[in-house]
């Protein structure tokens, strides 16, 4: 375990520059007008991991601990290094933007919850009571960044030693009833940083799965994007499945090992193809379900819904002899992410090559003549207008027409 010395050694190889100036700022700022402030959460996790990590969590603490504290100490930095301060968020927690980087500043707090999922009530403490309020080990690591404690490290629930027996841990037996998101928080970080929940969090987590219940539908989706950004999200979400959160979020709702096939086999593959692949197995009742669960609008709610009607259109994407504007006109207006995913997921071969025409090339096919050039050929203004260069268009995909003296043609004979 490194002492202060060789802590302050790890941060400053491994954090940019200017981070590290920003953080020994930070503390000496602190230090000046009788704060301590404290280096917490990921960054620390991150830099003893040799991980990239990039906007620091500050704790401060005063002698007598205050909730305002964070408040009075962003005015300090404000006067000081010239920050951007936010208001402050209802629990306290004040976001500053120094050199393009986001701190996120609390008051060393403690935190109750009335029920599990509910908000938490706050009460100030100090940074130990701070620490142990926290979701794991690895994350309740302090770095104290006083400029005569410097590097000096706060690790009261084991956070180092988990971290090097690459396995995480909750800090106590009721976190997740605290805080349910706290369950796709695990897998997250499991899959993340290659870690094992041990088997006593294992099991809370599995005796407590059913608070996931109580959490809002808004919080959930936060978490399942955080999950869908990582590296590794098939990984996570099987996981999820495999523990059975997936299933208390809503009983339909599953990983399979054909999904994480499927994400590995597509090109373009961004966060939201996960979505796609998550909704794909849905059946439309339980994918309006989902969406109402997850209280989705939006991107959210058109890639659930697409995921279920391109399932449903299957049949007739695989029908023999069908023309590229066949498959235009089935596949019209459905999002990519859907579309893509079941290029990947389908089990046949036609219905799955014309997914990938489309996605690859068909959809962003365009005749190259518009309303204004067919309005010069002499179309009468009107719904005729919209009704050839649909024409042009189908006339595109299925290579009636090559180029604009083609489309030309085309129009001059329809008039
Ligand atoms: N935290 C917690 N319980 C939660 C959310 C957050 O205890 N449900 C604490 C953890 O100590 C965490 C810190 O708040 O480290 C900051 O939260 P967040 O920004 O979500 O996580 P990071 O650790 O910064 O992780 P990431 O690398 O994913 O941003």
């Amino acid at each position: 375990m490194p002492d202060h010395k060789e802590m302050t050694k790890l941060m400053t190889k491994r954090l940019p520059r200017p981070t590290m100036a920003l953080l020994i700022a930070c503390g000496v700022q602190g230090a000046n007008h009788g704060f301590q402030v404290f280096l917490v959460g990921g960054m620390v996790r991150d830099v003893l991991r040799d991980r990239i990590s990039r906007d620091p969590d500050l704790v401060v603490q005063e002698v007598v601990p205050t909730l305002d504290a964070s408040a009075r100490y962003a005015e300090v930095l404000a006067g000081s290094l010239g920050v951007t301060v936010s208001p402050p968020s209802q629990f306290g927690t004040i976001k500053v933007v120094a050199g393009g980087l986001e701190v996120d500043i609390a008051s060393a707090r403690r935190e109750s919850y009335a029920s599990p999922g509910a908000l938490p009530d706050v009460r100030a403490a100090t940074i130990e009571g701070d620490l142990g309020r926290r979701d794991f080990t690895i994350n309740a690591i302090g770095v104290d960044l006083g400029p005569k404690t410097f590097g000096n490290i706060v690790d009261i629930h084991g956070g180092q030693e988990d971290l090097n027996h690459r396995v995480i841990g909750v800090i106590h037996d009721g976190s997740f009833a605290d805080d349910p998101t706290r369950l796709f928080r695990a897998v997250r970080y499991e899959t993340r940083l290659n870690l094992r929940m041990t088997m006593m969090t294992e099991m809370a987590l599995r005796r407590d799965i059913g608070h996931l219940a109580a959490v809002s539908g808004d919080r959930i989706r936060n978490e399942l994007e955080r999950i869908f950004v990582e590296d590794n999200p098939a990984h996570a979400l099987s996981r999820a499945d495999e523990l059975g959160m997936l299933q208390a979020t809503l009983p339909a709702l599953t990983w399979t090992s054909a999904m994480t096939a499927a994400a590995r086999q597509m090109k373009e593959r961004g966060p939201m193809s996960f979505l796609a692949l998550l909704a794909s197995s849905l059946s439309r009742e339980d994918a309006e379900a989902f969406a109402a669960r997850i209280n989705a609008t939006g991107p959210w709610s058109a890639i659930i819904h697409d995921a279920v009607t391109v399932a449903e259109q299957l049949d007739d994407l695989a029908v023999s002899g069908l023309s590229p504007s066949g498959v235009y006109r089935i596949l019209e207006g459905l999002s990519p992410e859907a579309v893509s995913a079941w290029a990947a997921l389908s089990g046949d071969a036609t219905a799955a090559g014309r997914l990938r025409e489309y996605a690859d090339n068909l959809r962003y096919v365009r005749p190259a003549l518009d309303g204004d050039a067919l309005l010069a050929l002499g179309v009468p203004q009107g719904p005729r207008v919209g009704e050839l260069l649909r024409e042009l268009l189908h006339a595109r995909l299925d290579g009636q027409v090559a180029n604009r003296a083609d489309e030309e043609a085309l129009v001059r004979d329809r008039l």
